[in-house]
Protein backbone atom coordinates (compact mmCIF):
# COMPACT_ATOMS: atom_id res chain seq x y z
CA UNK A 1 0.00 0.00 0.00
CA UNK A 2 1.97 2.51 1.13
CA UNK A 3 5.12 2.75 -2.31
CA UNK A 4 7.49 3.10 0.48
CA UNK A 5 6.95 -0.51 1.92
CA UNK A 6 7.97 -3.06 -0.10
CA UNK A 7 5.79 -5.07 2.02
CA UNK A 8 2.89 -3.91 0.67
CA UNK A 9 3.01 -2.40 -3.17
CA UNK A 10 0.57 -2.94 -5.52
CA UNK A 11 0.82 -6.87 -5.62
CA UNK A 12 0.70 -6.43 -9.59
CA UNK A 13 3.85 -4.76 -9.87
CA UNK A 14 5.14 -6.43 -13.77
CA UNK A 15 1.91 -8.45 -13.97
CA UNK A 16 0.18 -8.42 -17.15
CA UNK A 17 -2.45 -6.53 -17.34
CA UNK A 18 -5.17 -9.60 -17.53
CA UNK A 19 -3.68 -10.21 -13.78
CA UNK A 20 -4.34 -6.81 -12.65
CA UNK A 21 -7.62 -6.93 -13.81
CA UNK A 22 -8.59 -9.89 -12.00
CA UNK A 23 -7.32 -8.30 -8.91
CA UNK A 24 -9.33 -4.77 -9.45
CA UNK A 25 -8.04 -2.89 -6.42
CA UNK A 26 -4.48 -0.95 -6.52
CA UNK A 27 -3.02 0.80 -3.41
CA UNK A 28 -1.32 4.30 -4.18
CA UNK A 29 0.36 6.60 -1.36
CA UNK A 30 -1.15 9.84 -1.25
CA UNK A 31 1.05 13.27 -1.51
CA UNK A 32 0.47 13.46 2.52
CA UNK A 33 1.65 9.79 3.03
CA UNK A 34 -1.87 8.96 3.49
CA UNK A 35 -2.85 5.39 1.25
CA UNK A 36 -5.99 5.36 -1.10
CA UNK A 37 -7.34 2.49 -3.58
CA UNK A 38 -8.15 2.41 -7.26
CA UNK A 39 -10.92 0.54 -8.34
CA UNK A 40 -10.90 -1.04 -11.87
CA UNK A 41 -14.34 -3.04 -10.81
CA UNK A 42 -14.61 -7.03 -11.31
CA UNK A 43 -12.77 -7.80 -14.32
CA UNK A 44 -11.65 -4.33 -15.21
CA UNK A 45 -14.66 -2.82 -15.37
CA UNK A 46 -14.90 0.60 -13.77
CA UNK A 47 -13.29 3.59 -14.77
CA UNK A 48 -10.58 2.73 -12.41
CA UNK A 49 -10.96 5.66 -10.28
CA UNK A 50 -9.16 6.75 -7.12
CA UNK A 51 -11.25 6.95 -4.10
CA UNK A 52 -9.79 10.17 -3.20
CA UNK A 53 -7.17 12.73 -4.54
CA UNK A 54 -3.62 12.43 -5.30
CA UNK A 55 -2.65 15.10 -2.79
CA UNK A 56 -3.84 13.62 0.11
CA UNK A 57 -6.49 10.64 0.95
CA UNK A 58 -6.02 11.59 5.10
CA UNK A 59 -6.20 15.79 4.25
CA UNK A 60 -9.15 15.61 1.93
CA UNK A 61 -11.01 13.19 4.65
CA UNK A 62 -10.85 16.29 7.31
CA UNK A 63 -11.14 19.48 4.77
CA UNK A 64 -14.49 18.37 3.48
CA UNK A 65 -15.78 16.12 6.08
CA UNK A 66 -14.72 17.83 9.51
CA UNK A 67 -16.52 21.19 9.14
CA UNK A 68 -19.88 19.30 8.36
CA UNK A 69 -19.40 16.55 12.17
CA UNK A 70 -18.26 20.62 13.52
CA UNK A 71 -21.45 22.31 11.91
CA UNK A 72 -23.58 19.54 13.54
CA UNK A 73 -22.30 19.66 17.46
CA UNK A 74 -22.66 23.48 17.08
CA UNK A 75 -26.48 22.96 16.93
CA UNK A 76 -26.44 20.87 20.45
CA UNK A 77 -29.19 18.49 19.55
CA UNK A 78 -29.98 17.15 22.66
CA UNK A 79 -31.23 13.45 20.32
CA UNK A 80 -28.55 11.05 19.62
CA UNK A 81 -27.22 11.97 16.78
CA UNK A 82 -27.29 9.60 13.54
CA UNK A 83 -24.71 9.69 11.41
CA UNK A 84 -24.88 8.03 7.80
CA UNK A 85 -21.96 8.06 5.32
CA UNK A 86 -22.32 6.79 1.53
CA UNK A 87 -18.95 4.80 0.57
CA UNK A 88 -16.97 3.47 3.11
CA UNK A 89 -13.69 2.97 1.31
CA UNK A 90 -10.71 2.70 3.36
CA UNK A 91 -12.75 3.76 6.48
CA UNK A 92 -11.47 7.48 6.81
CA UNK A 93 -14.65 8.90 7.48
CA UNK A 94 -15.51 6.28 10.42
CA UNK A 95 -12.57 6.53 12.14
CA UNK A 96 -12.71 10.30 11.24
CA UNK A 97 -16.23 10.09 13.28
CA UNK A 98 -14.83 7.68 16.03
CA UNK A 99 -12.08 10.50 16.34
CA UNK A 100 -13.98 13.72 16.30
CA UNK A 101 -16.81 12.21 18.60
CA UNK A 102 -14.31 10.87 21.02
CA UNK A 103 -12.36 13.80 21.22
CA UNK A 104 -15.39 15.62 22.35
CA UNK A 105 -16.59 13.03 24.96
CA UNK A 106 -13.39 12.83 27.02
CA UNK A 107 -12.21 10.05 25.48
CA UNK A 108 -15.65 8.07 25.74
CA UNK A 109 -17.43 6.22 22.91
CA UNK A 110 -20.79 8.67 22.88
CA UNK A 111 -23.62 7.68 22.39
CA UNK A 112 -24.01 7.59 18.54
CA UNK A 113 -25.60 6.08 15.30
CA UNK A 114 -23.50 5.33 12.34
CA UNK A 115 -24.64 3.78 9.75
CA UNK A 116 -22.03 2.89 6.55
CA UNK A 117 -22.83 1.98 2.96
CA UNK A 118 -20.24 0.20 0.96
CA UNK A 119 -21.24 -1.78 -2.18
CA UNK A 120 -17.90 -3.98 -2.68
CA UNK A 121 -18.73 -6.78 0.03
CA UNK A 122 -14.34 -7.24 0.29
CA UNK A 123 -14.25 -3.32 1.64
CA UNK A 124 -16.83 -4.05 4.33
CA UNK A 125 -15.09 -7.73 5.26
CA UNK A 126 -12.00 -6.35 5.52
CA UNK A 127 -12.56 -3.10 7.39
CA UNK A 128 -15.14 -5.15 9.65
CA UNK A 129 -12.55 -7.66 10.37
CA UNK A 130 -10.19 -4.99 11.32
CA UNK A 131 -12.64 -3.63 13.84
CA UNK A 132 -13.61 -6.64 15.09
CA UNK A 133 -9.73 -7.88 15.37
CA UNK A 134 -10.74 -11.09 13.33
CA UNK A 135 -8.61 -13.41 11.66
CA UNK A 136 -10.27 -13.58 7.84
CA UNK A 137 -11.91 -16.78 6.92
CA UNK A 138 -10.48 -17.40 4.27
CA UNK A 139 -7.53 -15.47 2.33
CA UNK A 140 -8.63 -12.24 1.25
CA UNK A 141 -9.69 -11.21 -2.43
CA UNK A 142 -8.48 -9.35 -4.10
CA UNK A 143 -4.92 -10.11 -2.79
CA UNK A 144 -4.32 -6.22 -2.56
CA UNK A 145 -6.23 -6.58 0.38
CA UNK A 146 -4.46 -8.64 2.76
CA UNK A 147 -2.14 -5.49 2.85
CA UNK A 148 -5.90 -3.72 4.03
CA UNK A 149 -5.01 -3.41 7.99
CA UNK A 150 -1.50 -1.92 7.42
CA UNK A 151 -3.41 0.60 5.70
CA UNK A 152 -6.47 1.00 8.64
CA UNK A 153 -3.68 1.14 11.68
CA UNK A 154 -1.98 3.95 9.18
CA UNK A 155 -4.94 5.92 8.79
CA UNK A 156 -6.06 5.10 12.56
CA UNK A 157 -2.68 6.40 13.49
CA UNK A 158 -2.73 9.55 11.70
CA UNK A 159 -6.24 10.60 12.72
CA UNK A 160 -5.36 9.90 16.26
CA UNK A 161 -2.32 11.91 15.99
CA UNK A 162 -4.40 14.84 14.54
CA UNK A 163 -7.17 14.73 17.70
CA UNK A 164 -4.21 13.82 20.26
CA UNK A 165 -6.04 10.30 21.04
CA UNK A 166 -4.59 6.85 21.62
CA UNK A 167 -4.86 5.34 17.93
CA UNK A 168 -6.05 2.03 19.11
CA UNK A 169 -9.25 3.91 20.36
CA UNK A 170 -10.77 4.52 17.48
CA UNK A 171 -10.89 1.15 16.52
CA UNK A 172 -12.58 0.24 19.85
CA UNK A 173 -14.95 2.62 19.43
CA UNK A 174 -16.09 0.92 16.28
CA UNK A 175 -16.01 -2.30 18.01
CA UNK A 176 -18.03 -0.69 20.60
CA UNK A 177 -20.70 0.38 18.25
CA UNK A 178 -20.89 -2.44 16.49
CA UNK A 179 -21.27 -4.93 19.20
CA UNK A 180 -24.36 -2.17 20.95
CA UNK A 181 -26.04 -2.70 17.20
CA UNK A 182 -24.86 1.27 17.09
CA UNK A 183 -23.00 0.98 13.82
CA UNK A 184 -24.15 -0.65 10.98
CA UNK A 185 -22.22 -1.53 7.85
CA UNK A 186 -24.30 -2.09 4.77
CA UNK A 187 -24.23 -2.84 1.38
CA UNK A 188 -24.87 -0.37 -1.55
CA UNK A 189 -27.34 2.30 -1.30
CA UNK A 190 -29.62 3.03 -3.92
CA UNK A 191 -32.76 5.08 -4.40
CA UNK A 192 -35.04 2.03 -4.30
CA UNK A 193 -33.38 0.40 -1.28
CA UNK A 194 -33.47 3.01 1.38
CA UNK A 195 -34.71 2.15 5.17
CA UNK A 196 -37.02 5.61 6.06
CA UNK A 197 -34.51 7.24 8.60
CA UNK A 198 -33.59 10.07 9.97
CA UNK A 199 -30.01 10.86 9.92
CA UNK A 200 -28.51 14.18 11.20
CA UNK A 201 -25.28 14.34 8.97
CA UNK A 202 -24.83 12.95 5.94
CA UNK A 203 -21.32 12.40 4.68
CA UNK A 204 -21.80 11.39 0.65
CA UNK A 205 -18.36 10.23 -0.30
CA UNK A 206 -19.46 7.96 -3.23
CA UNK A 207 -17.56 7.76 -7.05
CA UNK A 208 -17.67 10.54 -8.98
CA UNK A 209 -20.53 10.63 -11.91
CA UNK A 210 -18.89 9.18 -14.09
CA UNK A 211 -18.40 5.73 -12.06
CA UNK A 212 -21.59 5.90 -10.21
CA UNK A 213 -24.14 7.64 -12.78
CA UNK A 214 -26.91 6.78 -10.63
CA UNK A 215 -25.78 8.31 -7.39
CA UNK A 216 -25.54 11.45 -9.01
CA UNK A 217 -29.24 12.11 -10.38
CA UNK A 218 -31.65 14.00 -9.17
CA UNK A 219 -33.95 11.81 -8.21
CA UNK A 220 -31.22 9.92 -6.11
CA UNK A 221 -30.77 12.96 -3.94
CA UNK A 222 -34.45 13.69 -3.18
CA UNK A 223 -35.26 10.05 -2.17
CA UNK A 224 -32.21 10.64 -0.21
CA UNK A 225 -33.07 13.97 1.36
CA UNK A 226 -36.74 13.24 1.61
CA UNK A 227 -36.63 9.63 3.24
CA UNK A 228 -32.93 9.83 5.28
CA UNK A 229 -32.65 13.04 6.32
CA UNK A 230 -33.09 14.23 9.68
CA UNK A 231 -35.40 17.69 10.29
CA UNK A 232 -32.24 18.76 11.58
CA UNK A 233 -29.81 17.66 9.30
CA UNK A 234 -25.83 19.00 7.96
CA UNK A 235 -24.96 17.18 4.43
CA UNK A 236 -21.40 17.07 2.91
CA UNK A 237 -19.40 16.07 -0.21
CA UNK A 238 -16.48 16.78 -2.13
CA UNK A 239 -17.99 17.64 -5.15
CA UNK A 240 -20.59 20.30 -6.35
CA UNK A 241 -22.97 19.82 -8.79
CA UNK A 242 -25.98 21.70 -10.11
CA UNK A 243 -28.59 19.23 -9.19
CA UNK A 244 -27.52 18.20 -6.01
CA UNK A 245 -27.63 21.77 -4.97
CA UNK A 246 -31.24 21.91 -6.36
CA UNK A 247 -32.63 19.07 -4.58
CA UNK A 248 -30.55 20.39 -0.92
CA UNK A 249 -31.96 23.87 -1.97
CA UNK A 250 -36.06 21.58 -2.64
CA UNK A 251 -35.24 20.40 0.52
CA UNK A 252 -34.51 23.37 2.65
CA UNK A 253 -31.75 23.01 3.19
CA UNK A 254 -29.33 26.50 3.02
CA UNK A 255 -25.98 25.91 1.01
CA UNK A 256 -22.63 27.58 2.51
CA UNK A 257 -20.06 28.15 -0.03
CA UNK A 258 -16.79 26.36 0.25
CA UNK A 259 -13.45 26.39 -2.06
CA UNK A 260 -12.74 22.62 -2.92
CA UNK A 261 -9.75 20.82 -1.57
CA UNK A 262 -6.81 22.01 -3.09
CA UNK A 263 -7.60 24.12 -6.00
CA UNK A 264 -11.18 22.14 -7.01
CA UNK A 265 -13.85 24.78 -7.27
CA UNK A 266 -16.17 23.93 -4.68
CA UNK A 267 -16.94 21.45 -2.60
CA UNK A 268 -21.13 20.93 -0.51
CA UNK A 269 -21.50 21.82 3.28
CA UNK A 270 -25.49 22.30 3.16
CA UNK A 271 -27.51 22.68 6.74
CA UNK A 272 -31.05 22.48 7.49
CA UNK A 273 -32.39 23.56 10.51
CA UNK A 274 -35.83 23.35 11.27
CA UNK A 275 -38.33 26.51 11.81
CA UNK A 276 -38.04 27.95 15.23
CA UNK A 277 -42.37 27.16 15.90
CA UNK A 278 -41.16 23.76 15.23
CA UNK A 279 -38.45 23.31 17.86
CA UNK A 280 -39.05 19.57 19.26
CA UNK A 281 -37.49 18.37 15.90
CA UNK A 282 -34.93 14.94 16.62
C1 LIG B 1 -14.68 7.77 -2.87
S1 LIG B 1 -14.73 6.14 -2.27
C2 LIG B 1 -15.05 6.37 -0.56
C3 LIG B 1 -13.86 6.71 0.27
C4 LIG B 1 -14.12 6.48 1.71
N1 LIG B 1 -15.09 7.37 2.28
C5 LIG B 1 -12.88 6.41 2.54
O1 LIG B 1 -12.89 7.00 3.62
O2 LIG B 1 -11.93 5.77 2.14
C6 LIG B 1 -16.32 5.61 -2.83
C7 LIG B 1 -16.77 4.30 -2.25
O3 LIG B 1 -18.15 4.14 -2.52
C8 LIG B 1 -18.41 2.80 -2.80
N2 LIG B 1 -19.70 2.75 -3.52
C9 LIG B 1 -19.94 2.78 -4.85
N3 LIG B 1 -21.27 2.74 -5.08
C10 LIG B 1 -21.87 2.73 -3.86
C11 LIG B 1 -23.23 2.69 -3.42
N4 LIG B 1 -24.24 2.69 -4.29
N5 LIG B 1 -23.48 2.67 -2.11
C12 LIG B 1 -22.47 2.68 -1.21
N6 LIG B 1 -21.16 2.71 -1.57
C13 LIG B 1 -20.88 2.73 -2.87
C14 LIG B 1 -17.20 2.37 -3.61
O4 LIG B 1 -17.04 0.98 -3.61
C15 LIG B 1 -16.08 3.09 -2.85
O5 LIG B 1 -15.56 2.29 -1.85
Amino acid sequence: MIAANPKIRSPWQNEPQNERQRDSLEWTKTEDGSPTLRDWGKDGGNTGESMHHSAGAFSESLYVYLPALQRFRSLNLTATPSVCVVGLGLGYLELLIAAYFLSKNQNTPPRLRLTSHESRGDLRRAFLEWVLDRQPKAKPTPSVLSNAGEAYEHIQKKMAQHFQLEPNTLRLALKQWSEQGRWELRAALNSTNMRPERHHVILFDAYSSASSPTLWKRSFFDALLAQQAAETCVFATYASRTILKHSLRTHGFCLEKRKGFQGKRECTLAIRTPSPQDSNQS
